[in-house]
């Protein structure tokens, strides 16, 4: 079995390169990314010497690579984990999020119709389905919610979706799609919430929350989504859709306590900027299809995921500190200034 992993240099694709690894060691991998800022191929350096295993670098919009990787590899499975994927930088400059999210889709699934896949699936979100009220803790995203995106990102990703659901219907492509609440765990590159925290409070800079810090979030620690996936893979139907979420929910100003209670830092840290243009309130999962189509439930406690995501970033310094002194550097003083 050969599986074709795009955007494995990122957060959630290295995680599943490594969960697939261990779960099915008789798989070949064969990683795309193109390494954008988000992907880093120090993530991927335990494995890179691997004989079952292989890294390209190459855009997913271009047509005659990704078809080169076809021609060679001939994959069973693609899983396409390659996206620009920060809100804030889709606000600032949705173009990109476009051309990869919704055209590099296009171009592996083309390459998927024109040399055959046993399954193409698409690695997407719950920010498809825009945001929850937060008066209202009854109501879940499930697969049937419309689609109501906020962000270009979330725009992006649901048009990718329709796209993925377009090639099923007219050309029956075997697709699946999944679509994931907020992850954490290790290699989370350090512009999102809980990695950035995480990194500002151990080098006493300021945890800039947005607005009032109310918003909710559904966090899923990343080997559970891995988990989910390769159960989708395996078991699920080509043709659907399968939320993902392990009915975890919390305020983001109680994450950024927790954090700085969790490294000793005082909650003075703590200062409230500005808010996200379009500011999705909340987000909640229902995955009871997942779990009663293909047993999937979470194993991961937050309680013990955010204790595990904490102590890798402590050892782990120089993985994110590398990115921090870096080109990324240009990207936070544009966002938070001073
Ligand atoms: P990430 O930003 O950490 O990684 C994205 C990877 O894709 C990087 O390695 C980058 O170099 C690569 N990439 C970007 N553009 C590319 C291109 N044109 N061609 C090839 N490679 C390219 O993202 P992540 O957090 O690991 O998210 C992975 C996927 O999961 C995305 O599709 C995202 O929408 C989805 N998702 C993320 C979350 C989350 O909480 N992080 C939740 C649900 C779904
Ligand atoms: P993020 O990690 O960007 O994920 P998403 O917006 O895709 O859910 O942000 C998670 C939440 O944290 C979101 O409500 C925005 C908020 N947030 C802050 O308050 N401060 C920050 O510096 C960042 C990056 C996010």
């Amino acid at each position: 079995m050969t599986i074709v992993v795009t955007g494995g240099a990122g957060f959630i694709g290295a995680n599943f390169i490594y969960y697939m690894r261990s779960a099915h060691p008789d798989y070949r991998i064969v990683c795309i990314d193109k390494l954008t800022y988000a992907g880093n191929l120090s993530t991927l350096a335990p494995i890179m010497d691997d004989p079952d295993f292989r890294f390209i670098k190459a855009d997913i919009c271009d047509r005659d690579a990704i078809e080169t990787v076809f021609q060679e590899e001939k994959p069973d499975i693609l899983v396409n984990f390659a996206a620009e994927s920060h809100v804030d930088r889709s606000i600032a400059d949705p173009q990109v999020f476009l051309q990869t999210n919704v055209l590099g889709t296009q171009v592996l699934m083309d390459a998927c119709r024109k040399y055959g896949i046993k399954r193409y699936h698409q690695v997407s979100t719950d920010e498809v389905y825009g945001d929850l009220p937060l008066d209202r803790p009854d109501l879940f995203f499930t697969e049937e919610t419309p689609i109501h995106a906020s962000s270009p990102y979330s725009a992006s990703k649901a048009a990718a979706d329709l796209l993925v659901i377009a090639y099923h219907r007219t050309y029956g492509l075997p697709v699946s799609i999944s679509r994931c609440s907020n992850n954490y765990g290790p290699y989370q590159f350090p512009e999102k919430l809980i990695p950035l925290m995480i990194a500002n409070a151990l080098s006493d800079k300021q945890l800039p929350v947005y607005g009032q810090g109310i918003n909710v979030r559904d966090w899923l620690y990343v080997e559970d989504h891995c988990k989910a996936i390769d159960l989708i893979l395996h078991n699920g139907s080509a043709g659907s859709i399968y939320n993902i979420g392990g009915h975890n929910e919390m305020r983001n100003i109680d994450i950024v306590k927790l954090i700085c209670h969790a490294l000793n830092k005082p909650e003075s840290l703590i200062c409230y900027v500005k808010d996200r243009k379009g500011h999705d309130l909340r987000y909640a999962i229902d995955p009871a299809k997942i779990h009663e189509e293909l047993g999937w439930l979470p194993d991961t406690k937050f309680a013990d995921g955010i204790q595990k995501t904490i102590a890798w970033y402590l050892e782990n310094r120089e993985w994110w500190e590398e990115i921090v002194s870096g080109e990324y550097q240009k990207y936070y003083e544009k966002m938070y200034g001073a």
